[in-house]
């Protein structure tokens, strides 16, 4: 959550640093600011709102030097005020993370004389490093004369002194005057750094700097580095001097280019086939000792989201392929539930952007508890990597809108493989899969069922077993991009309670893929019917389908089987949310109060 770019280069960096922003702009856009130091004075545009609204302004800021910021709100709502970059003294500061003793450190800054203008965690980390910056205080340097704040490391002594007493997380640049760069710190918030022709970069993640840099290094927990006209040096957590190896930037600058679609949304849902077809091949490439796992004696698959709905669907695929003890939590819930595991026990975190923090938290945690920890992620240079054994890659590609989509189908695919692995089966039938998802995502018509939908008070989904996985998707989905109320349910449960919320305007979405269980579902959809709800149904079940021509949407999609067919309703779910949410005029991509890392608790 929240996006910061830096540059310092022969360019104009206010242009550079607002490139690099409307890129990172998935990560929050409640604000957005720039400062840039025009050799003499660091000036800064600020504005709440979405990084466009700098544009205008951008003229204001000259010199080859600058920092930025796009705001997901923690502390303080959106405001101009609240804005980064914040200042203090010479010292100007953009962050991404929490600092969760602020207001302890607030206190005894105010005491030593400081003054504050906003309500962020931010700021004070703007003050305390301009204090540690004005004392010329050093507790690295040993040698008095070094500790001139003129010189061009105090900037980067005084970030390191004032970490010392940061606790929470962290992805700073920090700028000052009469110093012509920027210093980085980071601890459990992601940034790389990367070289370009131009310049020298640093952002919080790889599309920021797709087009601009070609590679790019991810700092370490507790690693420091300075970025000037002339380069980048990297210091480790004393500030000793190291060298790192920059590896390929993975991110394309193509992700961004809409493709002559409306919105990223059904862009990347329309590159759902690829997204399948490239995990299905690089499979064969995951990392580490999957097999290793197999000796477990319980699976715990973990994630956030979307990514513990398709975290639900690995613990069936896993217990019908292997027949093995099998859970699925949400991985902010497993974290703080003091859970019981063995060096037996195997946790599969799914994270798309491998930086979520409940999802690394808790593989951290599994780990220090003896688990074996396998990752599912799109993002291989993510933390989620460095705390896994093993990774199998999802290849879905940068995924830019906030709604997960081609992800959700990636990730699938990858738990599919990796259960049918675990069983000791082969899964070429998933060769069907991209091109019967890239039939449906044509031809699918969720027109009426949309229409329906964006008049109803409430959108409801259910399903039995993979449906019900599928049905909290759904509902996460239309939740989040039309803002209209409802929820996911198992399609048995209705009658114990959640029968009383069905009227005639909500709208109920059965979803049966499985034909054992489908007259199941088809019964409850019939009380729903009996009591004046509207019903839709997606379905690969012709019968069913037949039965509810005339009284409720059908949509039909083929029959891969009880396994793959989920991943074809999954799509027509997604069509369904992203086309509900144009009609009520919502912005899919960006929906409101929401960011696509979840980088902080
Ligand atoms: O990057 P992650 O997969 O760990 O993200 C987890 C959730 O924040 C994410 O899936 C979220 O629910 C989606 N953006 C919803 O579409």
């Amino acid at each position: 959550m929240c996006g910061i770019v830096g540059y310092a280069g022969k360019g104009e960096a206010a242009l550079k640093v607002f490139s690099g922003l409307e890129q990172l702009e998935y990560r929050g856009y409640d604000s957005a600011g720039i400062a840039v130091s025009d050799g003499h004075k660091i000036n800064i545009v600020k504005k709440c709102g979405r990084v466009r609204l700098l544009k205008a302004r951008l003229n204001q800021l000259t010199g080859g030097v600058g920092i930025g910021h796009t705001r997901w709100a923690t502390h303080g709502k959106p405001s101009d005020v609240n804005a980064h970059p914040h200042a203090s003294g010479a010292v100007v500061v953009v962050h991404n993370g929490i600092l969760e003793n602020y207001s302890e450190l607030k206190n005894s800054l105010s005491a030593a004389g400081a003054r504050f203008v906003s309500e962020t965690d931010s700021e004070v980390i703007a003050a305390s490093i301009n204090a540690a910056y004005s004392r010329g205080n050093c507790n690295f340097c040993a040698e008095p004369n070094l500790c001139d704040p003129s010189a061009p490391h105090a900037l980067l002594r005084a970030l390191h002194t004032s970490a010392q007493t940061f606790k929470g997380s962290y992805a700073l640049m920090v700028m000052c005057e009469g110093f012509e760069g920027f210093a980085v710190a980071r601890f459990k918030s992601p940034v790389i750094v990367g070289a370009g022709d131009d310049g020298f970069y640093c952002a919080s993640d790889e599309p920021a700097l797709a087009g601009s840099c070609s590679s790019v290094y991810a700092l370490q927990d507790g690693e420091y580095a300075l970025i000037t006209p002339s380069g980048i040096r990297l210091y480790d957590c004393d500030l000793s001097p190291v060298e790192r190896k920059f590896s390929p930037n993975r991110a394309r600058s193509a992700a961004f280019d809409l493709c002559g679609n409306d919105r990223y949304m059904i862009k990347e849902i329309c590159e759902s086939p690829a997204a399948v077809k490239n995990t299905v091949s690089a499979f064969a490439s995951a990392e580490g000792d999957i097999d290793g796992i197999r000796r477990a004696d319980r699976f715990i698959f973990l994630g956030c989201g979307t990514a513990y709905h398709a975290a639900l669907m690995g613990k069936i695929y896993l217990e019908r392929f292997a027949r093995a003890t099998t859970e699925a939590e949400y991985a902010g819930e497993f974290r703080y539930k003091d859970p019981v595991l063995t060096p037996r026990s195997a946790v599969i975190a799914v994270t798309q952007s491998g930086e979520t923090a409940d999802t690394v938290e808790a593989a951290k945690l599994a780990k220090t508890l003896g688990a074996r920890v396998i990752a599912v992620t799109n993002s291989p240079r993510s933390e989620i990597t460095r705390v896994a054994d093993a990774v199998v890659p999802v290849e879905a590609g940068t995924e830019i809108c906030v709604a997960a989509t081609k992800s959700y189908s990636g990730q699938l695919v990858a738990l599919y493989m990796l259960a049918k692995r675990l069983a000791g089966e082969s899964f070429s039938e998933i060769c069907a899969l991209p091109d019967a998802l890239g039939k449906v995502i044509k031809s699918a018509d969720i027109c009426a069922l949309a229409d329906m939908c964006a008049r109803a008070s409430g959108v409801y989904f259910l399903g039995r077993n993979a449906d019900y996985a599928l049905a909290l998707e759904g509902s996460l989905k239309m939740r989040e991009v039309t803002y209209i109320a409802g929820g996911g349910y198992p399609a048995g449960e209705l009658k114990h309670g959640t029968l009383a919320l069905i009227d005639e305007n909500t709208v109920s979405v059965f979803i049966i893929t499985d034909g054992e269980l489908a007259s199941k579902s088809a019964t409850a959809a019939e009380q729903v019917l009996s009591r004046g709800g509207k019903v839709a149904i997606v379905t690969c079940c012709k019968g069913i389908a037949a039965a509810f021509a005339g009284r409720a949407e059908t949509v039909e999609i083929p029959d891969l089987g009880k396994y793959l067919t989920p991943v074809l309703a999954a799509t027509v779910l997604q069509k369904l949310a992203y086309r509900t949410a144009v009609i009520l005029g919502r912005d899919p991509d960006k929906p409101r109060h929401l960011a696509k890392s979840v980088t902080v608790e």
